[in-house]
């Protein structure tokens, strides 16, 4: 059971997404599918599994404190407005520090755009000061990211990505991690959990999930079917 601060405070998961843009909805639950995935690959135990679930469907709930006019705009940020961008991990922190306590879920919202190198944010945090829920939330977060379409590019293909994870291991990425998530990938294309449409193209598992527990009551957080 995840320690909560304020048990007055009704917060479901579901409750936490609804106003979300439907994009951010989608990206967050692939990635807490594979934040999970790859903790229980590296034999994370099942409480541990669960909070980097929860950690990484939430990772950019800061976003929502963010302008819109940032959010929306389509070219290339200014210096200032990267800066307000990469405030949304201490937003996000903050916001759910109201009526979460549990440092795994907190932390992986917070630290999930360090790199191994010291060359992420908002700390410079690198390799093992990093905590392991956002070392893993990272690769998840930056997968995901690449093989989605963006305003200012195509989703690259399966391949292409993977290159770019592989090449980002040791530097960007946690090197086990990163070679976690590649057999990770290779595997679920294997058994159908990640299915290819079309030749290049990938589709992230679809696991389902009750977003409607209560975040203090974990044990209903994550339940994966195939
Ligand atoms: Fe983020």
């Amino acid at each position: 059971m995840i320690a909560t601060k304020n048990i007055s405070t009704h917060k479901t998961l579901s409750g936490l997404l609804a106003h979300q843009p439907a994009e951010l909805v989608r990206h967050s639950q692939n990635v807490a599918d594979l934040s999970s995935a790859l903790a229980a690959l590296l034999g994370c135990p099942s409480d541990e599994i669960d909070k980097i679930y929860i950690g990484s469907l939430l990772h950019d709930i800061g976003k929502q404190f963010l302008p819109a006019s940032i959010l929306e705009k389509r070219e290339k940020f200014t210096d200032r407005e990267f800066g307000l961008v990469q405030m949304h991990t201490w937003k996000g922190y903050t916001y759910l520090n109201n009526f979460i306590a549990d440092p795994a879920i907190l932390h992986t919202v917070l630290y999930h755009h360090e790199r191994w190198n010291g060359t992420g944010y908002p700390y410079h945090l690198a390799q093992n000061q990093i905590p392991l829920s956002a070392r893993i939330c990272a690769i998840a977060d930056v997968w995901d990211a690449l093989i989605s379409d963006r305003c200012y590019r195509r989703a690259l293909n399966m391949t292409q990505a993977l290159d770019l994870i592989w090449t980002g291991a040791g530097s960007l990425f946690d090197p086990k991690i990163a070679a976690g998530f590649v057999s990770l990938i290779a595997e679920g294309y294997k058994v159908g959990l990640v299915a290819n449409k079309n030749e290049d193209e990938l589709i992230v598992p679809n696991i389902w999930h009750d977003k409607d527990a209560e975040l203090g009551s974990i044990s209903l957080a994550r339940s994966n079917k195939r």
